[in-house]
This record gives C-alpha cells, structure tokens and sequence, in this order.
C-alpha cells in the first residue's frame, strides 16, 4: 500500500427531502448564490423551485446562470463566473447533474481567483481561493458531489480535461433519490456505466491495496444487483437510492486508497469522442471500456482474472470481458461507435485526435498501434448475448 491522506471534507446529506435545510446552510455561508443549473431538467423535476423557495426563505439573495449543457463548455463557465463577480456572490448553488456540478467548481474558482477557467483546467493557474458550493444533485453517475474533480471541454482546443483541487469539494452536497426520477432510460443507464467505469479505473489503476479492492467490487456488484432492476422499474425510489449512492462511492476516493493512481485511460479516450461527436460520457465508456480490455487481456490478465473472480465467478479472460460488455448491452449502454450514429469513416479523425492528445492511462500507458487496436474494436462486429449477468 502506498502512503495516502484521507480527506473528504463535504457535508452529504442523503434521503427524501435531503436538501430541506439547504437555505439555512446557504445563510450561514453568506448573502447572495449564484444559482447554477442546466437546460431545463431541474424546472421539472422540483430541484429549482425547491432550492428558490429554501434560498429565499432564508433570505438569501439569488443571481441565475442557467443553460449548462451535457459535456459543459469553458465559455459557459467564464460567463457564469463573470456575473458571479459582478454581482458579488459569495457562494455557489449548482442545480442538476455533474456537467452543472463540474462547472460551478470551476466557477467557483474563478470568481475567487478572477482568472480564465481554461488557465484552471490547463493547469497554468494554481487555485488560491474559492467560493463555497452547495451541489443540489439530480442525476446519478459521476460521483462530483463528493469529490474535487471538475471535467470541461474547449471548443477551440477540442481538449476534454479533468482538474482536481481541494478547493473545489462542495461544503454541502444535498442527494434526494427523489429528484433523479425523472431521468431518462439513456441517462439512466449511462449513469449506471458510468459508475461502473470509475470502479474499474481504480482497479487497473496502479499499486496494490486489498480493502479498496473489495470496495471496488462490492460497489460493482451493488450496480450488476440493482442497475438493470432499476432499468424495468425507473420509478421505485429505493432503487434509485441504491444506485445514487453507489454512484457516490465509485469516486469519492474510497476505491482508490493505498493505491498510486488510478488509470483513467479509458476516461481519457473516451473524453475523444464527447469532443468530437458531443457523446455523452457514459455512453463513451460502454463503447471503450470493453474495446480497452479486448486490447489490453495480455498485458492487464492477472487483474482482469481477479475481477472475473470477484464478480463472475470465472477465472477466464474473455469470459469476464463479455460479461462487462453484455452487463453495458443490457442496460442499455451503447458499445460500438456505430450504436451513437460514430461510422467507420470517422475512424481517422477519432485516432488522430487521439493520437495528438496522447490519450492514454497513468498505469497501461499506450502505443499508437494499441489506440489504434482499441478504435478498430470499437467498430467491430457485435455477437449476440451470450453470457447474462
Ligand atoms: O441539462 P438538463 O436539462 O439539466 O438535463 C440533463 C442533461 O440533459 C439531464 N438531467 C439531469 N438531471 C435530470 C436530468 N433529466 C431528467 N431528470 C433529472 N433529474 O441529464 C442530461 C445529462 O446531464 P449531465 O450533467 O451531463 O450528466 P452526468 O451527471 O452524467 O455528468 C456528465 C459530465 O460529468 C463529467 C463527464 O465527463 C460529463 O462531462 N464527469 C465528471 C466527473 C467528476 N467530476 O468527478 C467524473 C466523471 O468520470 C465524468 O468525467
Ligand atoms: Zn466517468
């Protein structure tokens, strides 16, 4: 086990009516948010109005920024961070999924600092400040409510990159199943990926450390139980609540304590094709992740052996890799290019994007030939079902 300090410094508040006592926390904070949300999901599924009500209620003044897309863009979060100073905010309440929650991070930074968040992302800028966010969560996957990553894509660069910072925790993160109800059947699944995905990022990762090992799987096994019930039965709250909080703990540190790094490689392939085509994360990953361990069953074999064992009961390779893929297939994840409309005449473009970025893992770093390998799986025929998990 490597040496490691374990921080985890935000409030997460968990259950039906979780974030009742938001305003009062607002208040202790200060007198002005600048309430974030996306396109239009959070008028519908109550998060706004409630979060208004609380925030009013207290007397806590509210400045909006709305209009976060999935896959957040740089220039939304300069704006937003540039009324937010303006105005004089002095806390952040983001309002919807991690593309919402990843950007107020961001935000949060730059009114503090009054930098570029692209400065931020690129690491050119070393966080002094920033103001305190509270996270209204609405959509289970990316685990941001209780972690210090933020992920943002430039248009101009057609870079998608990750930046951690202690800065960026939220002081209070509010989980209310309830909210995540409405989530479609994509984003649904996607989430359910996702989470997934996170796991095995920690698991390829570098290093040994048992007990993180057996979080990892036992959050793996928590999504096989509950993801595709959740799937048939996308209203069942206790369902819902299994999954967000599974979600939460896939990338919260826990799975990857005692560990050097995670991977992350597939992650980064992946952020190619939100780049290029605007696919959304988890479905980026149920396409790659399968397509990364095809390629990599040589040189990752003994981890994929434990994992099969952990989960499938089988200590073969490519037993274990179509379990993953069909456990994706039967949620509903995409896992070929050509599921998200990608074709093969894309191909090129995908790789030397890839290529130029270097995408690649902190611990299965790769050649030019093994993106390539990767890619080719991605575009490869599909066989039926044959292993049901
Ligand atoms: O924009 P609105 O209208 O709010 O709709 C969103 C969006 O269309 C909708 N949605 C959210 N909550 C809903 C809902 N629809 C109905 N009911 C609800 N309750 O769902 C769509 C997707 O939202 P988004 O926030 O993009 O999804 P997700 O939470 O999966 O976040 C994905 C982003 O997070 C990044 C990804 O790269 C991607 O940009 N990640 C962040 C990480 C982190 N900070 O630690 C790690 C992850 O690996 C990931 O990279
Ligand atoms: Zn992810």
């Amino acid at each position: 086990m490597q040496k490691f300090t374990a921080y985890i410094p935000t409030k997460l508040h968990f259950g039906h009516h979780a974030a009742q006592d938001l305003g009062d926390h607002a208040a202790e904070i200060g007198d002005h948010a600048l309430l974030v949300y996306g396109c239009g999901s959070a008028f519908r599924n109550g998060s706004y109005a409630d979060t208004v009500e609380r925030l009013q209620r207290c007397e806590v003044k509210v400045t909006e920024y709305g209009g976060i897309k999935p896959n957040p863009c740089v220039d939304d979060v300069d704006k937003a961070a540039r009324l937010g100073r303006e105005q004089g905010v002095d806390m952040i309440v983001a309002v919807g999924g991690g593309s919402v929650l990843d950007s107020a991070k961001v935000m949060a930074i730059c009114i503090a600092d009054g930098c570029d968040p692209w400065e931020v992302m690129v690491r050119n800028h070393l966080p002094q400040g920033a103001v305190p966010i509270l996270a209204v969560l609405t959509l289970a996957a990316t685990g941001t409510e209780m972690n210090p990553a933020a992920v943002i894509q430039n248009p101009r660069t057609k870079q998608k990159l990750g930046f951690r910072h202690e800065l960026m925790y939220p002081a209070h993160s509010y989980l209310d199943p309830s909210y995540t109800l409405s989530v479609p059947r994509n984003y649904t699944a996607y989430g359910v990926v996702d989470l997934v995905c996170h796991c095995l990022e920690a698991w390829f990762g570098a290093g040994e450390a048992t007990l993180s090992d057996r979080f990892t799987t036992a959050i793996i096994q928590e999504a096989i139980a509950y993801g595709p019930a959740l799937m048939a039965d996308m209203t069942n709250f206790d369902l819902r609540s299994k999954i967000m909080w599974a979600a939460t703990n896939a990338l919260n540190n826990m799975t990857i304590y005692g560990r050097s790094s995670p991977d992350w490689g597939v992650h980064i392939l992946a952020h190619t094709l939100s780049v290029l085509y605007d696919t959304a994360h988890g479905a980026t990953l149920s396409i790659i992740y399968p397509a990364w361990l095809k390629v990599m069953r040589d040189r990752a074999r003994d981890r994929i052996v434990e994992l099969g064992e952990a989960l499938f009961q089988t200590a073969d390779v490519d037993t274990t890799i179509r379990c993953l893929e069909d456990f994706f297939a039967q949620l509903g994840g995409p896992i070929r290019c050509q599921d998200v409309g990608i074709d093969l005449p894309c191909k090129q473009d995908i790789l030397d994007l890839m290529n130029k970025n270097q995408a690649q893992g902190f611990n299965y770093t790769l050649s030019t030939a093994e993106r390539e390998a990767i890619l080719d799986q991605t575009f490869a025929e599909k066989r039926s079902l044959v292993a049901p998990v």
